[in-house]
């Protein structure tokens, strides 16, 4: 695909901070982490990354703000554009030597997403896609499936760890979709959920407590791949609500109203 400026350096940074992920991995001096709570770490490998991100992206565009997972967010000179960055979606993965973590970055103007990119480095899988111009992984477009009978789809979540207060509503979430549908996923990285539900590998995905920084870029692809996002509850915006839904638009509805109920 012929991406723009701005897509090419979200790509050139993804990469870039992905060979310093990618050598650190299953080292065991990256094991030194510090706990923002419980069950959330933050690693040395999040921080350096996110400075290699941070550092590429505002020197290219300084007057873009910026929303980081592991920094303080900073409003730009131009207050309409800013980047919203997980560097390490995926850090329990990643420390536990599970192969399944990715970079995130999104670009947002006034108020949209209009750029989104999702490196998985493990599996050399670059998902991106920019507002209006279709999703792709690597150079090939991405669909959603158009799977559409809930008992044979499968939906991927993010499970509260650590005594979060969403527990609850996400067991009555579950009693109600695992006799109904195919089953249910629980991989650890929202952005590569979202980034498989736009390739048709997941039907849906939903998650309870989520942050900007792990759904920005991949709301964007699922939309760009034909799919369909909200939050969960009625009102309000997803970054607002911290509750994300995500689907094939044939399964949306069914699926909208199975995790709307509880
Ligand atoms: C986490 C992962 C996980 C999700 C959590 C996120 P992080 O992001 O995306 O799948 O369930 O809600 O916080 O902390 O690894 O960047």
């Amino acid at each position: 695909m012929q991406g723009s400026a701005n897509l090419n350096i979200m790509m050139k940074a993804a990469r870039t901070a992905a060979r310093g992920l990618v050598k650190d991995f299953r080292e065991v001096e990256n094991l030194q982490v510090s706990s923002k709570g419980a069950g959330d770490f933050v690693s040395r490998a999040d921080i350096a990354a996110e400075r290699t991100i941070r550092d590429m992206l505002m020197g290219e565009r300084p007057n873009y703000g910026w929303l980081g997972e592991e920094s303080e967010p900073v409003e730009g000179k131009d207050p309409t554009r800013r980047w919203i960055v997980d560097p390490l979606d995926g850090t329990t993965n990643y420390l536990h030597g599970l192969p399944h973590w990715a970079v995130s970055i999104a670009l947002e103007h006034k108020g949209e997403i209009v750029a989104g990119v999702i490196y998985d480095a493990a599996k050399d899988e670059m998902f991106v896609a920019e507002k209006g111009q279709g999703a792709f992984l690597n150079a090939s477009r991405l669909r959603v499936s158009d799977r559409h009978r809930m008992i044979e789809a499968i939906f991927a979540t993010g499970l509260p760890f650590g005594g979060r207060p969403e527990l609850p509503a996400v067991l009555k979430d579950l009693g109600r979709l695992l006799p109904a549908t195919a089953g249910v996923r629980r991989m650890g990285a929202a952005a590569l959920d979202l980034a498989y539900v736009a390739a048709g590998r997941y039907e849906g995905y939903w998650e309870r407590g989520i942050h900007a920084w792990d759904v920005a870029a991949g709301l964007l692809i699922v939309r760009e791949a034909g799919g369909m996002v909200g939050p969960i509850g009625a009102a309000g915006s997803i970054f607002d609500s911290r509750t994300v839904i995500a689907a094939n638009s044939a399964i949306f509805d069914d699926f909208a109203k199975t995790i709307r109920a509880t």
